[in-house]
């Protein structure tokens, strides 16, 4: 293998660029050039790229985002495009391509793979740690300790007023951001879209037990995407706005709503996701080199992994519901 092609996409995540330096430098040592892919799936379509020498990526281990750049790209699920991308790329001579990114850029190499016959290599990379066949994924360990770092000092100021504050994470499908969080900062509920039982009508419950034992001030964490409130009759926002109108309306409450949003994925990555970063992006090109296809890594029980790349099409984990049920045990 002479030359493979390398790109972000999806939402970035700090530590992707440790497994970018990490693709690069290991493929140098194997003499193998890397292709740097600019913007995602979007510049393989424009056929936006460069070469990505090994001195490319000096004191980037420690930088969040992605200097590859990134993109969700919508033109990518047309069949003539992926068709047009697969020749671009045996043209440009790279015998295979490593994403870094969550499921929809997986299903993306997924598509490529099977229906046009690129080498693929998926390392996992979101903050929403909601991949199947990995228990983890880079940028998530990062974004929960700046969630769990925001909501401390919230603390402060929630516990001085006696106050009610509602916290709204990211995870627009997943709650597994939500519920680590919730548990790590000790909030008195979380709300998750996952989750039936934990809706609107149990934390009034929990709020209610929770002012009856003169517990005054609350943090519940809430996940960008839970709908807990039918928001249809809403002026829209968040779930934590919707959530927050409706309590303020039926229970008059002087609540906070603080919405962390993307602070969550910018800032340096966190050791575990630097030393994930470089792990992975070592044995996607090793395997490359030994002749595998269409894979992606990740970890289970500790020990890293390799799945199969249609394994991004199953069932995507749920955050552990015995979470959820203690972070009501703990909130007593
Ligand atoms: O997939 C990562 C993520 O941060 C989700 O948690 C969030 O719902 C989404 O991306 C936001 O995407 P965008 O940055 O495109 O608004």
């Amino acid at each position: 293998m002479k030359r493979i092609g390398l790109l972000t996409s999806g939402g970035d995540a700090p530590g992707m660029n440790a497994a970018i330096r990490a693709v690069v430098r290991q493929a140098d040592a194997l003499d193998i050039e890397v292709i740097g892919i600019h913007q995602g799936f979007q510049g393989l379509v424009n056929r936006d790229w460069n070469p990505l020498p090994s001195r490319a990526c000096a004191n980037i281990l420690q930088r969040g985002g992605t200097i590859l750049h990134t993109a969700r790209c919508e033109a990518f699920h047309d069949p003539a495009v992926r068709e047009r991308a697969a020749s671009d790329l045996r043209a440009a001579g790279m015998e295979a391509l490593v994403v870094i990114g969550g499921d929809g850029s997986f299903t993306g190499a997924e598509l490529l793979h099977r229906f046009n016959g690129v080498k693929c290599a998926g390392i996992p990379g979101t903050i929403d740690n909601d991949l199947p066949g990995t228990e983890r994924t880079l940028g998530f360990d990062t974004a929960l300790n700046t969630a769990v770092e925001a909501i401390d000092r919230i603390r402060d100021t929630a516990s001085s007023h006696g106050r009610l504050f509602l916290v709204e994470v990211m995870g627009r499908r997943s709650g597994m951001l939500a519920v680590h969080t919730a548990i790590a900062c000790g909030a008195e509920a979380v709300l998750y879209p996952e989750s039936e039982e934990d809706n609107y009508e149990a934390l009034v419950e929990q709020l209610k037990s929770n002012w009856s034992r003169g517990k005054l001030s609350s943090i519940v964490v809430v996940a960008e995407g839970d709908q807990s409130v039918d928001a249809s009759h809403l002026m829209g926002g968040g779930a934590a706005f919707n959530i927050g109108e409706r309590l303020k309306r039926e229970h008059n409450l002087d609540l906070r709503v603080v919405v962390l949003g993307h602070v969550q994925r910018g800032g340096s990555p966190s050791a575990l996701d630097r030393i994930w970063g470089s792990r992975w992006g070592c044995e996607a090109v090793n395997r490359l080199a030994a002749g595998e296809d269409a894979f992606y890594l990740g970890t289970q029980a500790g020990q890293l992994v390799a799945r199969p790349l249609s394994y991004v099409l199953g069932p995507r984990p749920e955050p552990p519901k015995e979470l959820s049920a203690m972070v009501r045990v703990l909130a007593r």
